[in-house]
């Protein structure tokens, strides 16, 4: 979602804004825009569009200066155009704001300011913060935003800077992540630490209800309501090529190949294969409260609730608890019931989606304890949740998750060893899982080796407009991530469903017109899965099989098969949602679609 960037040194700064929006690109956004003081003046330019379209237009006149501020906007609060764009900025154009996040009661607080003399020029809900700020401004910015923010509701990451206090950039968070990146004499403030590590890996984090005043001198923290607040500042493991493509066409493709290494940083150190189970540091419970579960329950969105109903599927059957998934923003407005026992898993790659962050803080509010699974090391559920698990995958730049999502089963797969072992699982079935475990990232280069193979089929279905993916057991949310992989990038409709389930409704669609993809791997539901093909034969439809190595019966009831290694039923999806990454990928590519910046997506949602 939106983006901010500012910068505060001895350099011109524009070139660094704009550098910074750029590794902001993949949040998603439609439109860019910068302020930078420049001898005594405020210049702002913004432009609807991609942010070569707001380069181009400064081509025309570069603003020169040693500060500023810097925006990628994705709409929520009137359209995506010029106007609309941020930074916005107070009646006399003194003050500009960025802003991510909504402020839910600006139709109040700007009919009030109107009612003053305000005059608004924008849609937007950001407006009303400028000309907030405009009100209390007195010579001295961070009072005049500390007391402008005292009238705001909502949700807020924001950066500041004014024509007559033109030292400083002030940034403040209330939900919407800020980081202030530290070198020498020079400050960095963003929404994402992507845009800083070009620069330093020396960061300070904000709190909700926190300000920063970034000067050449140095940073100020404050609580927003003007106490000062010590920060510790931490060091990001993140290196500069790992947010760039090395070679690759495309960050999606780039993560998918990356999965052999990425699943091998999530195991690293963490299986204790001789006693089949796995050691987790940071869950932050004894074994004997562990052992006094009584119930689970998952809270995700999107890819990151596909890993969570894989993880019911292991835990339930290895572990022996019971298990319940629901969406974020399902869960945080239904009353739910968490009674004493009850432990609650929140999976989120950035551990900033609105939904769940607000989802683990009602579960909190309710009493439980509550366990990260994140990617990104600092975020916000990582920071609140009582413990977890960091999934180590790296950072994940495309919009539509992949790498992640195979790291995530596999935290989920160690959580449920921990917790099988501390109960009924085996120490023989243990081991097995374990070992099996350790040869998967071998298994997923195996399967990457015949990725032409998928590009192939790829190239023969991307004229399709719908698309069937059918799976059972640990398959079925397989089938759901590999529909939602292809209508994030290439904007085709696609459905997962349970195999089965698909006499219940979807057979109506079927005809020679509608590709089927089945994961049919040779598991407990095979022959049952064989008779759905059967059935999708029968009436035409095209048919992409996922099978296991060496099955080659399955050839006879396919059009096209795809295999993958054989691993153990649970850890199934580890491998077969690879093929399906691709498929959906080259499809995309086929159809000439934005890979890593589909439309109307965004890599982190931090809207509701
Ligand atoms: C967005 C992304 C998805 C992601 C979901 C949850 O919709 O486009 O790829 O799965 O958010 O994100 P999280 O960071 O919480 O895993």
């Amino acid at each position: 979602m939106c983006g901010i960037v500012g910068y505060v040194g001895s350099q011109d700064s524009l070139p660094i804004l704009l550098e910074g929006l750029r590794r902001l690109e993949y949040r998603g956004y439609d439109s860019a825009g910068v302020a930078i003081l420049n001898g005594g003046g405020l210049s702002v330019q913004k432009a609807a569009g991609k942010i070569a379209v707001l380069e181009a237009l400064l081509d025309g006149s570069r603003p020169r200066g040693s500060l500023g501020i810097a925006h990628t906007r994705w709409a929520t609060h009137g359209e995506p155009t010029t106007v609309n764009a941020h930074p916005h900025v107070d009646c006399k154009g003194n003050i500009a704001v960025v802003h991510n996040g909504i402020i839910e009661n600006y139709v109040t607080v700007k009919k009030k300011l109107e009612q003053e003399g305000h005059r608004f020029t924008t849609d937007t809900d950001t407006e009303v913060i400028a000309h907030l700020i405009e009100k209390y401004f007195e010579g001295n910015l961070e009072r005049a935003v500390a007391l402008a923010l005292q009238h705001l509701t909502g949700t807020y990451g924001i950066a500041v800077i004014a024509r007559d206090d033109p030292s400083k950039i002030v940034g403040a968070r209330h939900g919407s992540p800020l980081v202030v990146g530290i070198c020498d004499s020079e400050y960095v403030l963003a929404s994402d630490v992507s845009a800083i590590i070009r620069h330093t890996n020396q960061v300070v984090y904000l709190d909700d209800g926190e300000m920063v005043t970034l000067t050449p001198s140095g940073i100020h923290t404050t609580t927003i309501r003007e106490e000062t607040v010590s920060k510790r500042v931490e060091t990001v493991d993140w290196e500069l090529d790992m947010i760039e493509k090395a070679g690759f066409p495309h960050f999606m493709l780039k993560e998918i190949f990356e999965q052999p290494q990425s699943l091998r940083n999530t195991l690293r150190g963490r299986l204790i294969v001789e006693e089949g189970t796995a050691r987790l540091g940071g869950l932050n419970m004894s074994p004997a409260e562990l052992r006094a579960i009584t119930r689970v329950v998952i809270t995700a969105c999107g890819t990151s609730w596909h890993a969570g109903m894989i993880g019911e599927y292991m835990i339930e059957e290895l572990a022996r608890i019971p298990v319940e998934v629901e969406y974020a923003s399902e869960f945080r407005y239904r009353n739910p019931i968490l009674e004493p026992g009850t432990l609650v898993l929140v999976i989120s790659q950035s551990g900033e989606t609105a939904d769940t962050l607000a989802a683990m803080r009602e579960a909190k509010r309710r009493g439980a304890r509550v366990l990260g699974f994140c990617n990104v090391v600092g975020s916000t559920i990582a920071r609140e949740s009582d413990g977890g698990v960091y999934i180590h995958a790296g950072p994940e730049i495309g919009v539509a998750s992949t790498k992640a999502f195979t790291s995530q089963v596999a935290a989920l797969a160690l959580l449920t060893l921990y917790l099988g072992r501390l109960g009924e699982l085996s120490s023989e079935l243990g081991a097995e899982l374990a070992r099996e475990l350790e040869l998967l990232p071998e298994k997923l280069e195996r399967i990457l080796a015949g990725a032409e193979r998928v590009k192939a089929i790829a190239r023969a279905y991307a004229h399709h407009n719908n698309f069937l993916y059918l799976g059972r057991g640990y398959n079925f949310p397989v089938a759901l991530e590999g529909a939602l992989k292809l209508k994030e990038i290439s904007y085709i409709h696609a459905e997962g469903y349970p195999a089965a389930e698909m006499k219940h409704g979807p057979i109506a669609l079927i005809d020679q017109n509608m590709p089927v993809v089945f994961i049919c791997t040779q598991d407990s539901a095979y022959e049952k899965v064989l008779s759905n093909m059967e059935e999708v034969r029968a009436r035409r439809g095209k048919i992409i099989a996922i099978a296991s190595e060496g099955d080659d019966h399955v050839a006879t009831k396919a059009d096209h098969v795809i295999y993958i290694p054989k691993t153990l039923g649970p850890l199934t999806p580890l491998l077969a949602v690879l093929p399906l990454q691709l498929l959906a990928y080259h499809i995309a590519v086929e159809r000439g679609c934005d890979v890593d910046q589909p439309r109307n997506l965004a890599k982190s949602v931090t809207v509701e």
